[in-house]
């Protein structure tokens, strides 16, 4: 087995995103698309992994170094004059090395590490001086086409280059390639300009050594999908949407009931345990994982959370950067915000907002609330209405609830404030000082009944 090198190939501007944002920081399956190409690259263990950036290549080489790949390296293309271009860029950051380059497109995400192994294995076996990635599209309108000749690959036409003839063949260049370095940046040198915008095209390399009798391979993905690329918006959806079913048929096949896997949004590294039940309208991103038995009713957003079994989130709830135990319920329409935490069985009902609180075992906040900095012991009960003061217009406060405490609906906690262990604290206080363990505390004005003022007031009201 030869040494294996990998480049990444982002410095393209990605102009028919008609986006600010460099093409390759895109995002599907809650990650950038030139993310994807690096983790299938991956299991290859190259010796080395270099990203060509260009446009915009501060942006892009700190958000690809924010994905955590060991031992990156970046070189930058300047002009972005075309693939072929892009790959040169590296000769100097790849001298000396010898053995097989791979070769990806930081806009093709959905290529996957079986492909990429059956293409350095099948170059390396016919001593390929190149080895092309193929597939065969229903609509290959934009891709390079494959012109063959006696079955043997004899050059790739670009869209724009293409005679009418030509656009008719189905089978597209994936521009992802296994190349021998020993003749590689020599060929690159010699690669004229052509198309319209000028560039240098990578694939021109392949007719190059052909002619030169270098032997030229190619590898045909058995999932024509995984080659498409990115250059659009729309195909930017349409990835997107490819990515989320083969996350949703992986989870099926894991036991996972998904209701309508049309509507159910999962990023790719999401995991949920056999039989939790999720309706139609869940979003769950980031790292997000989800145990099992548990129950995710419509139009629940859940964001870099951990959920253990048997939770049930209902309608309408957003969770985001939060750890929720066993047997806990939420919502309908509750927001739990980073930071916070349900104990086991704990419960969070309609319009409650909790953020940056711990709600202790079985603790229960189920109607109207707004709990911030909060702590909750286990088998706490906040009644209906109840707000944490937390802020006091420069800074945060933090509130204490002992175990078992018992707070009256309508109350206002003015932090910092602490309800001891089994105290009460009665319906509609403001409470501005801590309550003792197992205390009352009454905090709101007597009430006045004056008898008969209805009656006054309309007669007052007449005369
Ligand atoms: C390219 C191939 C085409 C293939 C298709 C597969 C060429 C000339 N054409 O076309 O045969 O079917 O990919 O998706 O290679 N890039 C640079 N520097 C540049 C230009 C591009 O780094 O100067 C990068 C881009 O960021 C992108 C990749 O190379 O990640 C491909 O470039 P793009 O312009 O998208 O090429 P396509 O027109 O899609
Ligand atoms: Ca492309």
């Amino acid at each position: 087995m030869s040494a294996r090198h990998v480049i990444v190939l982002a410095a393209g501007k990605g102009t028919r995103m008609r986006a600010a944002r460099p093409k390759v920081l895109h995002r599907i399956g809650g990650h950038p698309l030139v993310g994807h190409v690096l983790d299938a690259a991956a299991p290859l263990r190259a010796v080395t992994t270099t990203v060509i950036v260009g446009h915009q290549a501060e942006a892009v080489e700190a958000a690809v170094r924010g994905l955590g790949h060991p031992r990156l390296r970046f070189v930058r293309q300047e002009p972005q004059a075309g693939t072929a271009h892009a790959l040169l860029q590296a000769e100097g950051a790849l001298a000396g090395a010898r053995g097989t380059l791979v070769v990806l497109s930081g806009d093709a995400p959905l290529i996957r590490s079986a492909t990429l192994a059956q293409l350095v294995e099948h170059h390396e076996e016919h001593g390929a001086a190149a080895t092309v990635v193929t597939a065969m599209l229903e609509r290959p309108y934009g891709y390079g086409r494959v012109v063959r000749l006696d079955g043997a690959l004899v050059r790739v036409v670009e869209e724009a280059d293409a005679s009418p003839e030509q656009r008719r063949i189905r089978e597209v260049n994936a521009g992802i390639y296994a190349f021998d370095l020993a003749p590689l940046f020599g060929a690159l040198l010699a690669v004229p300009e052509a198309g319209p915008k000028h560039e240098r095209y990578l694939p021109a390399v392949l007719s190059r050594y052909r002619r030169r009798g270098l032997t030229v391979e190619t590898v045909t993905a058995a999932d024509a999908r995984e080659v498409r690329g990115v250059n659009s918006q729309a195909e930017l959806a349409e990835l997107g949407s490819v990515m989320r079913q083969q996350k949703n048929a992986e989870l099926m096949a894991s036991g996972v009931t998904i209701e309508d896997p049309a509507t159910t949004y999962i990023d790719r590294d999401v995991t949920v345990g056999p039989d939790t039940v999720i309706h139609p309208g869940v979003t769950l991103e980031g790292r997000t994982a989800v145990g099992a038995r548990c129950e995710l009713r419509s139009g629940v957003r859940i964001a870099d959370s951990t959920l253990g079994d048997d939770v049930t989130v209902n309608d309408c709830s957003v969770v985001v950067r939060c750890e929720v135990a066993a047997g806990a319920r939420v919502g309908p329409f509750a927001h739990l915000r980073p930071e916070s935490a349900l104990g086991a069985g704990a419960r969070v009902g309609a319009f409650v907002e909790v953020k940056k609180s711990t709600l202790g075992a079985g603790a229960k906040a189920n109607h109207l609330s707004y709990l911030g900095d909060a702590t909750l012991e286990a088998g706490v009960n906040v009644g209906a209405g109840t707000i944490t003061c937390n802020y006091d217009g420069e800074a945060k406060h933090p509130t204490t609830i002992r175990e078992g405490a018992f707070i009256g609906s309508g109350t206002e906690l003015v932090a910092p404030v602490t309800v001891g262990r089994g105290a009460y604290v009665a319906a509609g206080s403001c409470i501005t000082e801590d309550v003792p363990d197992g205390a009352l505390g009454v905090a709101r004005g007597r009430q006045a009944n004056k008898d008969g003022w209805a009656a006054r007031r309309k007669r007052d009201g007449e005369s």
